[in-house]
Protein backbone atom coordinates (compact mmCIF):
# COMPACT_ATOMS: atom_id res chain seq x y z
CA UNK A 1 0.00 0.00 0.00
CA UNK A 2 0.93 3.51 -1.09
CA UNK A 3 -0.04 7.18 0.14
CA UNK A 4 -1.14 8.10 -3.88
CA UNK A 5 -4.68 8.20 -3.68
CA UNK A 6 -7.16 9.93 -5.07
CA UNK A 7 -9.24 13.02 -3.07
CA UNK A 8 -12.04 14.36 -4.37
CA UNK A 9 -10.67 13.18 -8.32
CA UNK A 10 -7.17 15.16 -7.50
CA UNK A 11 -4.09 12.65 -7.10
CA UNK A 12 -2.06 13.77 -3.97
CA UNK A 13 0.88 12.08 -2.75
CA UNK A 14 0.52 12.21 0.95
CA UNK A 15 -1.35 15.32 1.71
CA UNK A 16 -0.47 17.37 -1.02
CA UNK A 17 -2.34 17.71 -4.61
CA UNK A 18 0.30 16.66 -7.12
CA UNK A 19 -1.15 19.41 -9.36
CA UNK A 20 -0.53 22.03 -6.62
CA UNK A 21 3.30 20.26 -6.55
CA UNK A 22 3.69 20.72 -10.11
CA UNK A 23 2.70 24.16 -10.24
CA UNK A 24 5.72 25.28 -7.61
CA UNK A 25 7.99 22.64 -9.12
CA UNK A 26 7.10 22.02 -12.89
CA UNK A 27 7.09 19.10 -14.98
CA UNK A 28 8.81 16.49 -15.42
CA UNK A 29 9.34 15.70 -11.71
CA UNK A 30 9.60 12.77 -9.63
CA UNK A 31 7.97 12.68 -6.26
CA UNK A 32 8.51 10.35 -3.32
CA UNK A 33 6.30 9.69 -0.56
CA UNK A 34 7.89 9.37 3.32
CA UNK A 35 5.30 7.61 4.21
CA UNK A 36 5.55 4.79 1.92
CA UNK A 37 9.17 4.68 2.23
CA UNK A 38 8.78 3.96 5.97
CA UNK A 39 5.97 1.62 5.81
CA UNK A 40 7.51 -0.75 3.35
CA UNK A 41 10.95 -0.51 5.04
CA UNK A 42 9.08 -1.40 8.16
CA UNK A 43 6.76 -4.47 6.76
CA UNK A 44 10.11 -6.10 6.21
CA UNK A 45 11.48 -5.38 9.33
CA UNK A 46 8.51 -5.97 11.81
CA UNK A 47 8.00 -9.18 9.64
CA UNK A 48 11.17 -10.83 10.92
CA UNK A 49 10.23 -10.19 14.44
CA UNK A 50 12.79 -11.35 17.07
CA UNK A 51 15.06 -13.55 14.64
CA UNK A 52 18.07 -11.32 14.90
CA UNK A 53 18.17 -9.59 11.70
CA UNK A 54 19.03 -6.72 9.20
CA UNK A 55 17.33 -4.90 6.53
CA UNK A 56 19.76 -3.46 3.98
CA UNK A 57 18.46 -1.09 1.45
CA UNK A 58 19.64 -1.63 -1.57
CA UNK A 59 20.95 1.76 -2.72
CA UNK A 60 20.61 0.98 -6.49
CA UNK A 61 17.22 1.64 -6.15
CA UNK A 62 16.82 5.29 -5.29
CA UNK A 63 20.10 6.53 -3.88
CA UNK A 64 18.65 10.44 -3.48
CA UNK A 65 20.07 11.88 -0.05
CA UNK A 66 16.80 12.69 0.94
CA UNK A 67 14.83 9.23 0.47
CA UNK A 68 18.61 7.73 2.07
CA UNK A 69 18.52 10.04 4.77
CA UNK A 70 14.66 8.75 6.05
CA UNK A 71 15.40 5.35 5.78
CA UNK A 72 18.70 5.72 7.90
CA UNK A 73 16.81 7.69 10.35
CA UNK A 74 14.90 4.25 10.98
CA UNK A 75 18.30 2.53 11.67
CA UNK A 76 18.44 1.32 8.16
CA UNK A 77 21.66 -1.14 6.95
CA UNK A 78 22.37 -0.44 2.98
CA UNK A 79 23.22 -2.56 0.09
CA UNK A 80 25.87 -0.86 -1.88
CA UNK A 81 27.61 -1.44 -4.93
CA UNK A 82 30.54 1.28 -5.30
CA UNK A 83 31.99 4.12 -3.58
CA UNK A 84 30.44 6.60 -4.68
CA UNK A 85 26.88 5.01 -2.87
CA UNK A 86 28.80 4.35 0.38
CA UNK A 87 29.91 8.26 0.08
CA UNK A 88 26.04 9.02 -0.31
CA UNK A 89 24.94 6.75 2.50
CA UNK A 90 27.52 8.15 4.71
CA UNK A 91 26.08 11.64 3.49
CA UNK A 92 23.18 10.87 4.18
CA UNK A 93 23.27 10.25 8.23
CA UNK A 94 23.40 6.16 7.62
CA UNK A 95 25.67 4.22 9.50
CA UNK A 96 28.74 2.16 8.07
CA UNK A 97 28.77 -0.53 10.33
CA UNK A 98 25.24 -1.25 8.51
CA UNK A 99 26.66 -1.34 5.18
CA UNK A 100 27.42 -4.52 3.12
CA UNK A 101 29.35 -4.05 -0.10
CA UNK A 102 28.27 -5.78 -3.09
CA UNK A 103 29.44 -6.41 -6.86
CA UNK A 104 31.72 -7.68 -9.25
CA UNK A 105 34.25 -5.60 -9.96
CA UNK A 106 35.22 -3.97 -6.58
CA UNK A 107 38.57 -1.47 -7.32
CA UNK A 108 41.44 -1.43 -4.61
CA UNK A 109 40.57 2.17 -4.29
CA UNK A 110 36.81 1.31 -3.20
CA UNK A 111 37.80 -1.06 -0.95
CA UNK A 112 40.59 0.92 0.63
CA UNK A 113 37.46 3.25 1.00
CA UNK A 114 35.38 1.04 2.29
CA UNK A 115 37.76 0.13 5.29
CA UNK A 116 38.43 2.91 6.43
CA UNK A 117 34.91 3.84 6.32
CA UNK A 118 34.30 0.33 8.59
CA UNK A 119 31.91 -1.21 6.92
CA UNK A 120 30.33 -4.28 7.98
CA UNK A 121 31.03 -6.73 5.36
CA UNK A 122 32.14 -7.19 2.06
CA UNK A 123 30.01 -9.70 -0.47
CA UNK A 124 32.64 -10.93 -2.37
CA UNK A 125 31.86 -12.19 -5.68
CA UNK A 126 35.06 -14.22 -7.13
CA UNK A 127 38.36 -15.44 -6.21
CA UNK A 128 40.54 -12.79 -7.66
CA UNK A 129 38.53 -10.42 -5.56
CA UNK A 130 39.26 -12.22 -2.35
CA UNK A 131 42.96 -11.72 -2.71
CA UNK A 132 42.59 -8.57 -4.10
CA UNK A 133 40.68 -7.23 -0.65
CA UNK A 134 43.25 -9.12 1.37
CA UNK A 135 45.79 -7.41 -0.11
CA UNK A 136 44.40 -4.02 0.32
CA UNK A 137 43.98 -5.08 3.99
CA UNK A 138 47.17 -6.11 4.40
CA UNK A 139 48.10 -3.17 3.28
CA UNK A 140 46.46 -1.07 6.07
CA UNK A 141 47.11 -3.91 9.07
CA UNK A 142 43.59 -4.86 9.49
CA UNK A 143 41.42 -7.74 8.35
CA UNK A 144 38.46 -7.31 6.19
CA UNK A 145 34.76 -8.71 6.88
CA UNK A 146 34.12 -10.90 4.19
CA UNK A 147 30.73 -12.91 3.22
CA UNK A 148 31.30 -14.99 -0.20
CA UNK A 149 28.24 -14.12 -2.65
CA UNK A 150 27.01 -17.92 -3.52
CA UNK A 151 25.05 -19.01 -6.54
CA UNK A 152 22.56 -21.19 -5.89
CA UNK A 153 21.42 -22.21 -9.40
CA UNK A 154 17.98 -21.84 -8.81
CA UNK A 155 15.65 -20.24 -11.55
CA UNK A 156 14.12 -16.90 -10.85
CA UNK A 157 11.74 -16.92 -13.43
CA UNK A 158 12.21 -13.11 -14.27
CA UNK A 159 13.47 -11.09 -16.89
CA UNK A 160 16.60 -11.88 -18.58
CA UNK A 161 18.46 -8.95 -17.77
CA UNK A 162 17.18 -9.14 -13.71
CA UNK A 163 17.86 -12.20 -13.11
CA UNK A 164 21.15 -13.40 -11.32
CA UNK A 165 21.25 -16.51 -10.02
CA UNK A 166 21.73 -18.63 -12.44
CA UNK A 167 24.94 -20.60 -13.46
CA UNK A 168 25.35 -18.70 -16.95
CA UNK A 169 25.30 -15.31 -15.05
CA UNK A 170 28.92 -13.51 -14.40
CA UNK A 171 27.53 -12.68 -10.54
CA UNK A 172 28.19 -15.02 -7.56
CA UNK A 173 30.50 -18.62 -6.73
CA UNK A 174 29.30 -21.41 -8.31
CA UNK A 175 27.82 -24.31 -5.40
CA UNK A 176 30.38 -26.96 -6.30
CA UNK A 177 33.25 -24.36 -5.86
CA UNK A 178 31.76 -22.73 -2.42
CA UNK A 179 33.11 -25.08 -0.17
CA UNK A 180 36.84 -24.95 -1.55
CA UNK A 181 36.85 -21.38 -2.08
CA UNK A 182 35.46 -20.49 1.48
CA UNK A 183 38.98 -22.82 2.58
CA UNK A 184 40.76 -20.29 0.59
CA UNK A 185 39.08 -16.95 2.06
CA UNK A 186 39.58 -18.93 5.95
CA UNK A 187 43.38 -19.03 4.97
CA UNK A 188 44.37 -15.83 3.50
CA UNK A 189 45.39 -13.87 6.75
CA UNK A 190 44.09 -10.43 6.42
CA UNK A 191 40.21 -11.59 5.92
CA UNK A 192 37.78 -12.43 8.43
CA UNK A 193 35.52 -15.04 7.09
CA UNK A 194 31.61 -14.22 8.43
CA UNK A 195 28.76 -14.55 6.26
CA UNK A 196 27.10 -16.12 3.12
CA UNK A 197 25.31 -14.34 0.57
CA UNK A 198 23.20 -14.51 -2.42
CA UNK A 199 21.27 -12.36 -4.74
CA UNK A 200 18.86 -15.02 -7.28
CA UNK A 201 17.05 -11.91 -9.38
CA UNK A 202 14.91 -8.85 -9.11
CA UNK A 203 11.01 -8.58 -9.53
CA UNK A 204 10.37 -12.07 -8.15
CA UNK A 205 6.70 -12.58 -7.67
CA UNK A 206 6.84 -16.09 -6.18
CA UNK A 207 8.15 -17.28 -2.89
CA UNK A 208 9.78 -20.53 -3.67
CA UNK A 209 12.47 -19.51 -5.36
CA UNK A 210 13.31 -17.39 -2.51
CA UNK A 211 13.17 -20.54 0.33
CA UNK A 212 14.75 -22.91 -2.19
CA UNK A 213 17.88 -20.38 -2.26
CA UNK A 214 17.48 -20.24 1.41
CA UNK A 215 17.39 -24.08 2.02
CA UNK A 216 20.37 -24.69 -0.44
CA UNK A 217 22.24 -22.41 1.66
CA UNK A 218 21.44 -23.32 4.87
CA UNK A 219 22.61 -27.06 3.92
CA UNK A 220 26.11 -25.11 2.85
CA UNK A 221 26.26 -23.49 6.29
CA UNK A 222 26.29 -27.02 7.86
CA UNK A 223 28.50 -28.20 5.68
CA UNK A 224 31.02 -25.74 6.48
CA UNK A 225 30.89 -25.51 9.98
CA UNK A 226 31.82 -29.42 9.94
CA UNK A 227 35.33 -27.97 8.45
CA UNK A 228 35.48 -25.25 11.36
CA UNK A 229 34.47 -22.32 9.66
CA UNK A 230 31.49 -20.78 11.22
CA UNK A 231 29.01 -18.63 9.46
CA UNK A 232 27.44 -15.30 11.66
CA UNK A 233 25.45 -14.56 8.96
CA UNK A 234 22.69 -15.63 5.95
CA UNK A 235 22.26 -12.40 3.63
CA UNK A 236 19.68 -13.29 1.03
CA UNK A 237 20.02 -10.20 -0.95
CA UNK A 238 16.41 -8.22 -2.58
CA UNK A 239 14.62 -9.19 -5.37
CA UNK A 240 10.81 -9.18 -3.75
CA UNK A 241 8.72 -7.95 -6.97
CA UNK A 242 6.22 -5.34 -6.61
CA UNK A 243 2.57 -4.90 -8.34
CA UNK A 244 3.35 -3.26 -11.41
CA UNK A 245 0.03 -4.08 -13.11
CA UNK A 246 -1.54 -7.59 -12.31
CA UNK A 247 1.48 -8.82 -10.53
CA UNK A 248 0.25 -10.70 -7.26
CA UNK A 249 3.78 -10.88 -5.71
CA UNK A 250 3.67 -11.47 -1.81
CA UNK A 251 3.60 -9.17 0.74
CA UNK A 252 6.77 -8.63 2.52
CA UNK A 253 5.31 -9.69 5.92
CA UNK A 254 4.36 -13.41 3.91
CA UNK A 255 8.13 -13.12 2.50
CA UNK A 256 9.88 -12.15 5.91
CA UNK A 257 7.77 -14.59 7.42
CA UNK A 258 8.50 -17.75 5.48
CA UNK A 259 12.03 -17.11 5.71
CA UNK A 260 12.60 -16.48 9.52
CA UNK A 261 9.95 -19.67 9.83
CA UNK A 262 13.19 -21.77 8.15
CA UNK A 263 15.61 -20.35 10.17
CA UNK A 264 13.91 -21.06 13.79
CA UNK A 265 16.55 -23.18 15.75
CA UNK A 266 19.58 -21.18 14.50
CA UNK A 267 18.78 -17.86 16.40
CA UNK A 268 22.93 -17.27 16.51
CA UNK A 269 22.65 -16.65 12.59
CA UNK A 270 21.90 -13.00 11.79
CA UNK A 271 19.42 -13.01 8.59
CA UNK A 272 20.06 -10.04 6.02
CA UNK A 273 17.52 -8.53 3.46
CA UNK A 274 18.76 -6.47 0.74
CA UNK A 275 15.42 -5.18 -0.59
CA UNK A 276 15.30 -2.41 -3.00
CA UNK A 277 12.55 -1.81 -4.93
CA UNK A 278 9.98 -3.66 -2.90
CA UNK A 279 10.83 -0.28 -0.92
CA UNK A 280 11.09 2.42 -3.39
CA UNK A 281 9.03 1.40 -6.40
CA UNK A 282 5.41 1.89 -5.03
CA UNK A 283 7.01 5.20 -3.14
CA UNK A 284 7.30 7.33 -6.30
CA UNK A 285 6.09 8.28 -9.45
CA UNK A 286 6.97 10.67 -12.40
CA UNK A 287 4.89 13.36 -12.95
CA UNK A 288 4.90 14.44 -16.76
CA UNK A 289 2.60 17.00 -18.95
CA UNK A 290 1.33 16.12 -22.47
CA UNK A 291 2.70 18.48 -24.66
CA UNK A 292 0.33 17.42 -28.10
CA UNK A 293 -1.62 14.90 -28.98
CA UNK A 294 -0.56 13.53 -32.52
CA UNK A 295 -2.79 11.76 -34.62
CA UNK A 296 -0.44 9.27 -36.14
CA UNK A 297 -1.97 7.33 -39.78
CA UNK A 298 -1.93 3.82 -37.33
CA UNK A 299 -1.85 5.15 -33.41
CA UNK A 300 -3.18 8.61 -31.53
CA UNK A 301 0.30 9.50 -29.52
CA UNK A 302 0.40 11.72 -26.42
CA UNK A 303 3.75 12.88 -26.38
CA UNK A 304 5.04 13.86 -23.20
CA UNK A 305 7.81 15.88 -21.88
CA UNK A 306 9.35 13.39 -20.23
CA UNK A 307 11.41 10.60 -21.64
CA UNK A 308 13.00 7.79 -21.82
CA UNK A 309 16.43 9.52 -20.75
CA UNK A 310 14.63 10.61 -17.08
CA UNK A 311 12.44 6.59 -17.07
CA UNK A 312 14.47 3.78 -18.78
CA UNK A 313 12.68 0.87 -17.20
CA UNK A 314 10.25 0.76 -20.24
CA UNK A 315 12.23 1.35 -23.13
CA UNK A 316 15.23 -1.09 -22.10
CA UNK A 317 12.73 -3.54 -20.78
CA UNK A 318 9.68 -3.36 -21.75
CA UNK A 319 8.53 -2.64 -18.25
CA UNK A 320 4.73 -1.97 -18.02
CA UNK A 321 4.09 0.68 -15.16
CA UNK A 322 0.63 2.34 -14.96
CA UNK A 323 0.18 5.79 -16.63
CA UNK A 324 -3.00 7.49 -15.32
CA UNK A 325 -4.45 10.66 -15.06
CA UNK A 326 -3.35 13.53 -12.12
CA UNK A 327 -7.08 15.57 -12.01
CA UNK A 328 -9.46 13.27 -13.15
CA UNK A 329 -12.33 15.60 -14.89
CA UNK A 330 -11.91 15.72 -18.14
CA UNK A 331 -14.07 16.24 -21.32
CA UNK A 332 -11.36 14.46 -23.47
CA UNK A 333 -12.57 11.04 -25.56
CA UNK A 334 -11.11 7.73 -24.07
CA UNK A 335 -8.77 6.45 -27.10
CA UNK A 336 -5.64 4.21 -27.25
CA UNK A 337 -2.59 5.79 -27.46
CA UNK A 338 0.99 5.57 -26.95
CA UNK A 339 2.69 8.10 -24.60
CA UNK A 340 6.05 8.95 -25.88
CA UNK A 341 8.84 10.99 -25.31
CA UNK A 342 10.27 13.89 -27.37
CA UNK A 343 13.95 11.52 -27.26
CA UNK A 344 15.02 11.02 -30.98
CA UNK A 345 14.39 6.86 -30.84
CA UNK A 346 11.81 4.87 -31.74
CA UNK A 347 11.96 2.60 -28.61
CA UNK A 348 11.36 6.11 -26.37
CA UNK A 349 7.81 5.48 -24.52
CA UNK A 350 6.44 5.09 -21.35
CA UNK A 351 3.75 3.24 -22.49
CA UNK A 352 2.20 1.77 -25.20
CA UNK A 353 -1.28 1.13 -25.96
CA UNK A 354 -2.92 2.58 -23.06
CA UNK A 355 -6.44 3.56 -22.96
CA UNK A 356 -6.20 7.14 -21.62
CA UNK A 357 -9.08 10.26 -21.68
CA UNK A 358 -6.24 13.34 -22.20
CA UNK A 359 -5.32 16.79 -24.43
CA UNK A 360 -2.63 19.03 -24.65
CA UNK A 361 -1.83 20.17 -21.16
CA UNK A 362 -3.26 17.48 -18.97
CA UNK A 363 -0.95 15.98 -16.43
CA UNK A 364 0.24 12.07 -16.47
CA UNK A 365 2.06 10.36 -13.50
CA UNK A 366 3.75 7.15 -14.26
CA UNK A 367 3.56 5.29 -11.09
CA UNK A 368 5.92 2.43 -9.61
CA UNK A 369 9.07 5.02 -10.56
CA UNK A 370 10.31 5.41 -7.36
CA UNK A 371 13.01 2.62 -7.54
CA UNK A 372 15.21 2.00 -10.74
CA UNK A 373 13.86 5.83 -12.09
CA UNK A 374 16.18 9.07 -11.57
CA UNK A 375 19.06 6.25 -10.83
CA UNK A 376 18.82 5.23 -14.50
CA UNK A 377 17.95 8.71 -15.72
CA UNK A 378 20.43 10.24 -18.11
CA UNK A 379 21.67 13.38 -20.21
CA UNK A 380 20.64 11.65 -23.47
CA UNK A 381 19.71 14.52 -26.43
CA UNK A 382 20.96 16.98 -23.87
CA UNK A 383 17.97 16.96 -21.88
CA UNK A 384 18.13 17.99 -17.86
CA UNK A 385 17.50 15.42 -15.59
CA UNK A 386 14.48 16.27 -13.99
CA UNK A 387 14.02 17.28 -9.82
CA UNK A 388 13.12 14.69 -6.75
CA UNK A 389 10.80 16.04 -4.97
CA UNK A 390 9.33 14.28 -1.39
CA UNK A 391 6.47 14.48 0.04
CA UNK A 392 6.16 14.63 4.01
CA UNK A 393 2.41 14.54 5.25
CA UNK A 394 1.28 18.11 3.81
CA UNK A 395 5.30 19.70 3.29
CA UNK A 396 7.01 19.20 0.07
CA UNK A 397 10.87 19.22 -0.14
CA UNK A 398 13.13 19.46 -3.18
CA UNK A 399 15.53 16.58 -2.34
CA UNK A 400 17.17 17.15 -5.63
CA UNK A 401 16.78 20.53 -7.88
CA UNK A 402 16.11 19.99 -11.58
CA UNK A 403 19.30 20.40 -13.77
CA UNK A 404 19.80 23.94 -15.49
CA UNK A 405 21.38 23.93 -18.77
CA UNK A 406 24.25 25.02 -17.49
CA UNK A 407 25.03 21.72 -15.55
CA UNK A 408 25.11 19.51 -18.98
CA UNK A 409 28.42 20.99 -19.60
CA UNK A 410 29.59 20.68 -16.51
CA UNK A 411 33.28 19.51 -16.08
CA UNK A 412 33.46 19.71 -19.94
CA UNK A 413 36.00 22.00 -21.61
CA UNK A 414 36.06 23.16 -25.04
CA UNK A 415 39.37 23.23 -26.82
CA UNK A 416 41.99 26.30 -28.13
N1 LIG B 1 21.16 -6.91 -3.89
C1 LIG B 1 21.88 -7.09 -5.01
C2 LIG B 1 23.19 -7.75 -4.92
C3 LIG B 1 21.38 -6.67 -6.26
O1 LIG B 1 22.09 -6.87 -7.37
C4 LIG B 1 20.10 -6.04 -6.31
C5 LIG B 1 19.56 -5.56 -7.58
C6 LIG B 1 19.39 -5.86 -5.10
C7 LIG B 1 19.95 -6.31 -3.92
C8 LIG B 1 18.06 -5.20 -5.05
O2 LIG B 1 17.09 -5.90 -5.77
P1 LIG B 1 15.55 -5.47 -5.69
O3 LIG B 1 15.07 -5.74 -4.29
O4 LIG B 1 15.46 -4.02 -6.03
O5 LIG B 1 14.90 -6.32 -6.71
N2 LIG B 1 17.21 -1.92 -13.13
C9 LIG B 1 16.37 -3.10 -12.98
C10 LIG B 1 16.67 -3.81 -11.68
C11 LIG B 1 18.11 -4.24 -11.52
C12 LIG B 1 18.35 -4.91 -10.19
C13 LIG B 1 19.80 -5.15 -9.98
N3 LIG B 1 20.14 -5.70 -8.70
C14 LIG B 1 14.92 -2.68 -13.09
O6 LIG B 1 14.66 -1.49 -13.28
O7 LIG B 1 14.01 -3.50 -13.05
Amino acid sequence: MDYFEYRDGRLCAEDVPVADIVAAHGTPAYIYSRKTLERHWHAFDDAIGEHPHLICYAVKANSNLGVLSVLAKLGSGFDIVSGGELARVIEAGGDASKVVFSGVGKTPDEIAYALDQGIMCFNVESEPELHRINEVAAQKGCQAPVSLRINPDVDAKTHPYISTGLKANKFGIARELAVATYELAASLPNLNVIGMDCHIGSQLTDLAPFVDALDRLLVLIDELADKGIDIKHLDLGGGLGVPYDSETPPHPREYAAALAERMTGRESLKLILEPGRAIAANAGILVTKVEFIKEGEEKHFAIVDAAMNDLLRPSLYSAWQNIIRVEQATQAPRRLYDVVGPVCETGDFLGRDRELAVQANDLLAVRSAGAYGFTMASNYNSRCRPPELLVDEAQVFVVREREKRKDLWKGEYKVP
